[in-house]
């Protein structure tokens, strides 16, 4: 039976991962070490901790002694490393929680592996690892930059972050890579483009706009909205993570990615016509709709909402253009592929958000409100 140690599954990725791997496998055990700050939420993952096979604690990737106790009680074989701040608008705002989280406490947790997972030296001096276990850093594309118009992330494209969130993933990268160069530490990395679908917090682009629709509010789209990302449904990054980390190469990065380029304002308007479309089709939902410019149907009035609640607002400082994975590696050496296309996968994500509004709300009754006033008020 493997252990698991998976941090950060009480936010959006790592929840989603925590739900595959329990759904997937009966014969492991999975600890969750989660710090619950304002992007983790215990509610998202009740039902999991509840398994017998899953334990929760909450702390911090930080907290060198809690790690300590962890290790030698449950002898972890994996380490899926999820947890850090990522989001770019508060990083911009406040870089250093960045760089002790990304950058100190994964360091911190490589320390406490390698404290717990070391046997002994090889003649040369290099450690000796315990068989069968990995260290896994959960990484982004962001690390490489922002491209042209044309042209693909690799694995071999330098590293070239912009924003402080993605420079403390490219230092915490390097210095997952120095383990593995300088003590051989079994450890791999994936970098996925942006991730959508269930339990995604309502302050990045998707369920924002979905909320901001329903509430009748402004749908700020930064700059022209022409920026561009490559999107990939959650659970296609999950199953990808779990073939690297079952039957990836140690020292090796893997790039995730769906070849599903949209601009941001293709993306504001793909959700406006898919409310629009599911109230059509649910009638149930148009309650929802806290807006008053609804038709003599109780539908959402939908040139209001284009014409009307559309906003082009100041842009992101040091806004990356365009982002885009080439996936050929983790494909032909490990078979992944993306499963679930773009046009299903955002009905899929809109239809989860119309019906589970009490899960948006329990996530956004504590200080999001302030947040979302300081970000967007004078913007
Ligand atoms: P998230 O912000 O939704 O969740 C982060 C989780 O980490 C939260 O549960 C939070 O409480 C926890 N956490 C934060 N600091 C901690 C600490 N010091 N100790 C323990 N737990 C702590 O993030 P997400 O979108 O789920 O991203 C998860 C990982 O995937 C991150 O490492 C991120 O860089 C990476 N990633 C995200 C995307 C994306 O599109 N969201 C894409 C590629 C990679
Ligand atoms: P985000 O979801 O924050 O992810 P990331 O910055 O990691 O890619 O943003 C996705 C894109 O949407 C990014 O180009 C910024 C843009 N954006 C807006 O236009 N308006 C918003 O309110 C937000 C949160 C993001």
């Amino acid at each position: 039976m493997k252990t698991y140690l998976v941090t950060g599954a009480a936010g959006f990725i790592g929840a989603n991962y925590l739900k595959y791997l329990l759904g997937k496998y009966d014969d492991i055990r999975v600890v969750v070490l989660d710090a619950l700050t304002y992007a983790g939420n215990l509610g998202t993952i009740a039902k999991d901790i509840d398994n017998e096979r899953c334990h929760f604690f909450k702390g911090n990737i930080g907290d060198s002694e809690l790690l300590d106790r962890l290790f030698g009680e449950y002898k972890f074989d994996y380490i899926v490393n999820f947890a850090a701040e990522s989001h770019v608008d508060r990083s911009i705002e406040d870089p250093q929680l960045f760089l002790m989280t990304n950058i100190l406490g994964t360091q911190n947790l490589l320390n406490a592996a390698r404290r717990a997972w070391v046997t002994g030296k090889d003649e040369a001096g290099y450690p000796m690892w315990r068989k069968g276990v990995r260290f896994h850093q959960v990484s982004t594309d962001e690390v490489y930059g922002s491209l042209g118009e044309d042209g693909f992330f690799t694995e071999a494209t330098p590293l070239c972050p912009h924003s402080p969130y993605s420079a403390s993933k490219a230092s915490a990268d390097m210095i997952v890579m120095a383990y593995f160069d300088t003590y051989k530490m079994p450890a791999t990395i994936t970098r996925c483009s942006n991730n959508y679908g269930p339990y995604h917090f309502p302050e990045k682009l998707i369920p924002l706009i979905i909320k901001n629709i329903l509430e009748g509010k402004k749908l700020p789209v930064y700059g022209d909205g022409s920026n561009v990302r490559d999107w990939l449904y959650v659970e296609d990054h999950c199953k990808a993570i779990d073939l690297v980390v079952t039957k990836g190469i140690n020292g090796e990065v893997y790039n995730v990615g769906g070849h599903n380029e949209k601009t941001n304002l293709e993306i504001v308007k793909t959700i406006i016509a898919h409310i629009h479309q599911s109230m059509i089709e649910h009638p149930e939902y148009r309650s929802l709709l806290k807006t008053k410019e609804k038709d003599a149907d109780g539908l959402p009035a939908i040139d209001w909402i284009n014409d009307g609640l559309i906003n082009f607002v100041k842009d992101r400082l040091g806004h990356d253009q365009r982002y885009a994975i080439d996936p050929t590696k983790i494909t032909e050496t490990l078979g992944w592929e993306p499963e679930t296309r773009f046009e299903e996968g955002i009905v899929t994500t809109i239809d989860w958000y119309l019906k589970h509004q009490d899960w948006v709300n329990q996530v956004t009754s504590g200080d999001y409100q302030s947040y979302y006033d300081k970000m967007y008020l004078k913007r």
